[in-house]
């Protein structure tokens, strides 16, 4: 089974697409806790497996390790997903193993993606499954590219041929107020080119994550701060 890579993010609306501060390490706009939501179900969301199967489905985020800096503490590794964190510093391959608190630190983005396919393959009916005092095996679904900057330019530009090619933008678009205009505003999503990727429907998204229209379609409003959830695909 093909595993899909997906980009989600929230930024500023094009040209600019700002997503953070990188003085502070943080996103420009306050809390938007339904949008904190929609990541958090999008991400999480996985296919249903029969009862008592002996495996479930999980899906892996994969951050640079500024944005699991930025991530308070107490919330991280983010809960019900893979965490993977790319950092120069990274143990090389050989020795890379999940920390004590689960995470797994990597190099680069396609020796996660490798680790991933590895460590967490969807079992075959021939596979014999082993598990550990009769915990389902987890085996991987999706793959969430989830920032920041270095990280998407990263992920965006490897070629179709690799494993970690990205073939979807789910793009939150912050349209109010205009953060882009905040002189510290500085981090910014690499330019989403029209000869490579096309805005795709609101059913498209909705196939995509699972979500339901009344969750996402519209323009949405949370902490005096309008945006809307959208998607991108790759034409190429
Ligand atoms: N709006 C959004 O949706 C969103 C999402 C995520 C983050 N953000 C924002 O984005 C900002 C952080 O983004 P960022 O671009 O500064 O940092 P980042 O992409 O999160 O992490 C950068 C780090 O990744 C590692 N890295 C980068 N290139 C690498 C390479 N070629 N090989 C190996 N490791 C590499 C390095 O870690 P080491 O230094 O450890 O080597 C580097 O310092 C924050 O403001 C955050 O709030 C916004």
């Amino acid at each position: 089974m093909s595993h899909t890579v997906i980009a989600i993010v929230a930024s500023t609306p094009r040209p600019t697409l700002a997503i953070g501060r990188s003085l502070k390490n943080e996103m420009p706009w306050p809390r938007l806790k339904s949008e904190m939501l929609y990541f958090h179900r999008v991400t999480r969301r996985v296919p249903a497996v029969p009862p008592n199967s002996p495996f479930k489905y999980i899906n892996a985020v994969i951050m640079g390790r500024k944005t699991w800096d930025s991530i308070p503490t107490k919330h991280r590794p983010l809960s019900g997903r893979i965490n993977v964190i790319v950092s120069r510093t990274a143990p090389s391959s050989s020795s890379t193993t999940a920390s004590t608190s689960g995470e797994l630190w990597v190099r680069d983005i396609e020796e996660g993606v490798r680790l991933l396919k590895q460590k967490f393959p969807v079992p075959s009916s021939e596979t014999p499954l082993v598990d550990d005092g009769g915990e389902p095996v987890l085996a991987l679904h999706q793959i969430f590219i989830i920032g920041g900057a270095q990280i998407y330019k990263l992920a965006l530009e490897l070629p179709k041929t690799s494993e970690a090619y990205t073939t979807c933008i789910l793009h939150t678009t912050i349209l109010k107020p205009d953060y882009a205009s905040e002189e510290d505003v500085d981090v910014f999503f690499p330019a989403i080119d029209d000869n490579q990727w096309t805005k795709g429907s609101m059913n498209r998204l909705i196939e995509v994550t699972g979500e339901e229209m009344e969750k996402v379609g519209g323009i949405r409003e949370d902490a005096d701060v309008s945006f809307e959830y959208g998607i991108w695909e790759r034409s190429l």
